[in-house]
């Protein structure tokens, strides 16, 4: 049984297997300002999971999932005004606004202060404050930082458990004096004496907030996904953006995976895509038969820290542990090895519930005749609304994914070979170019579009820049990152290193009755494999205005019906509307011209007048 205390001592009853003075009295801190009614210290444990788990169905939070179709597993349904991340009530408080820059919400940091310091005092009142270690990165891994999370919500723990190196054993890596990042979470519903909880508290205000200088995250408000789950975009982005700008890595928001070819020859690409564009499905993608002997194994699904190692290499580790995906549009087909991973020990959130216990989502397969829907209510194939939210998620632990890369868990990472950037184009962004060098590819990642998804809060499908996929989560100006990259870059030219290749992709471009032009999903090994006997000198492209572009005849179509006109309608670079786009990246550096890097620009300069010739 874990140390459950009530939190009136100086060391907030920390159980003996904590050594960190500094660290006790920061949750005895936190603990009198939010007055909780308990302070329990989690420890990782399965019989601790278990245990919140079973609490959080006696309170209605979870519905345990039928054992014969879905063995240990719950699903969450959230109050339907938290079901994404909030990007408008997401702050950057450096000290100087410039620091934040131009894309990102800023508020002086004494003012945001005062202002959380109102809002948390006596908010976990009636509730348990849960202390929740974690390692981001493989425990003890020269990439890895740890991080303390202090919530009110026993499904954050869970959640935590799943995709966090959580648990006692961060502590022996912690030691008496180690560097963590604190991070304070609140449901934001405080409980009267006799108040009865409600299934899932959250608080209509919310406050997701980073300080860079001190590298402290508080969250207010919201218990869902990234907005609670705080290692993952709030740490492993926000906050770890800032500490490889002054340290001299990478934090971003990619998938890392390692191809092997026929040959066995094993190369790893990073790959940045903005959320909900498929990025768990190109980590987990199964090559086709008829590109036989090839092989993807995942590495990571969202995130990547990279370092540059000692031999000159980019070195990169996947700071999670598990994985927080997009249920619709999952199934067999689309993403084999991931339904393969969700077989049993699940959390699913807003997916819909089916009459024997399990879940069903939009697009997992044929609609049952009846469900109850993500909001609890009854549902049939002709209620005119979805089942499940198209947020809805499945957190599920790394280790379940078939296609795990046996160097998953390595401390000291794997080396990267390749970056793709991709946003999702219905039109102009050809379906592959490579870029020509390092500063041309920073200038096509720079200037990245996507059409928006589910998976913020506000309109969907219009386009905006998403630089790197990094828009809503750089965690400082958007012109100093673009001028970290160009620096890395150069720093490791000039130290005789080898830099990854970068190659920009568009899945997505749609024909006049807006289908997809592309068949995306396993056929986009077709696009890996050119990328990779590229990185070998073996296969050849056409350069255009925008980079270097395969083409027909220089891509392998055995097994597919993929004509040429179709071929050249996605990678053919049309000069007029490149001539529209080239007009919004003028509007983003415009946005960005505060400390935009010169060489941009000129990349910019040199674009338009290939475009004129
Ligand atoms: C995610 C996101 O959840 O990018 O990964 O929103
Ligand atoms: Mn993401």
């Amino acid at each position: 049984m874990n140390a459950a205390v009530s939190p009136s001592t100086q060391d907030a009853n920390a159980p003996t297997w904590v050594r960190h003075a500094r660290l006790k009295a920061w949750v005895a801190e936190i603990a009198a300002l939010t007055q909780p009614d308990r302070i329990e210290w989690c420890d990782g444990s399965q019989e601790e999971y278990d245990r919140l788990c079973d609490m959080m169905v006696k309170a209605g939070t979870l519905r345990r999932l039928n054992p014969e179709k879905r063995p240990n597993s719950f699903l969450a349904w959230s109050d339907p005004s938290d079901v994404a991340r909030v990007e408008d009530r997401t702050y950057i408080c450096s000290e100087n606004k410039d620091d934040a820059g131009p894309t990102n919400n800023w508020i002086e940091p004494a003012e945001m202060r005062g202002t959380l310091n109102g809002l948390f005092e006596g908010c976990m009142r009636g509730r348990t404050l849960y202390v929740i270690p974690f390692s981001m990165g493989p425990l003890g891994s020269p990439i890895a930082h740890i991080g303390v999370e202090l919530s009110d919500s026993p499904y954050v723990v869970v959640n935590m458990r799943l995709m966090t190196r959580m648990g006692r054993k961060v502590y022996d890596v912690l030691g008496e004096d180690g560097e963590f990042v604190p991070c304070v979470h609140t449901v934001g519903k405080p409980l009267a004496a006799g108040e009865a909880d409600v299934p899932w508290p959250c608080n209509d205000t919310k406050y997701i907030v980073h300080f860079p200088e001190t590298r402290e995250i508080w969250s207010y408000g919201s218990g869902y996904g990234g907005n609670a789950l705080l290692g993952k975009k709030c740490f492993a982005l926000r906050i770890a953006s800032n500490m490889g700008r002054d340290e001299g890595w990478l934090a971003e928001h990619m998938l890392i995976l390692g191809v092997t070819s026929p040959e066995g020859r094993k190369m790893h690409v990073a790959a940045a895509f903005p959320s909900a564009c498929g990025k768990t499905n190109f980590a987990m993608l199964i090559p086709p038969a008829s590109l036989p002997g090839w092989k993807i194994s995942t590495i990571g699904d969202d995130i990547a820290w990279i370092k540059p190692g000692q031999d000159g290499r980019l070195y990169a580790i996947n700071p999670e542990a598990g994985y927080f995906g997009v249920a619709p549009g999952t199934n067999e087909k689309t993403n084999f090895n991931c339904m393969a991973s969700l077989r049993e020990n699940v959390l699913f959130t807003n997916v819909a519930l089916t009459d024997d216990g399990d879940v069903w989502w939009e697009g997992m397969g044929p609609a049952p005749a009846h469900l109850v829907d993500w909001q609890g209510k009854d549902w049939t194939p002709d209620s005119g609304r979805k089942a499940a939210h198209p947020n809805a998620r499945f957190t599920v632990s790394a280790e379940q994914n078939p296609a795990i890369d046996e160097a998953w868990n390595d401390p000291e990472g794997v080396a990267i070979d390749a970056f793709i950037f991709g946003g999702r184009r219905s039109s102009t962004v050809p379906l592959v170019t490579e870029a020509r060098d390092w500063v041309e590819g920073v200038y096509m990642a720079a200037t990245m579009g996507s059409e928006t998804t589910a998976a913020a809060a506000g309109a969907q499908g219009v386009v905006r820049r998403d630089p790197f996929a990094m828009l809503p989560f750089c965690g400082y100006n958007m012109s100093d990152y673009f001028s970290h990259w160009l620096k890395l870059g150069e720093r490791v030219e000039a130290a005789g290193g080898k830099l990854p290749s970068i190659f920009c992709v568009n899945w997505f471009q749609t024909d006049e009755n807006g289908k997809f032009v592309w068949p995306g999903f396993g056929e986009n090994m077709r696009v890996l494999k050119w990328m990779l006997e590229r990185l070998q000198g073996q296969a050849q492209g056409e350069e255009n205005a925008f980079g270097v572009t395969p083409r027909y005849d220089d891509l392998t179509w055995d097994g597919l019906d993929f004509d040429r006109a179709r071929f050249e309608r996605i990678t053919h670079v049309d000069a007029s509307a490149w001539r529209s786009e080239l007009q919004l990246h003028d509007a983003l550096f415009e946005q960005l011209s505060n400390r935009l890097p010169a060489q941009l620009r000129d990349v910019k300069q040199r674009l338009a007048q290939r475009l004129e010739n």
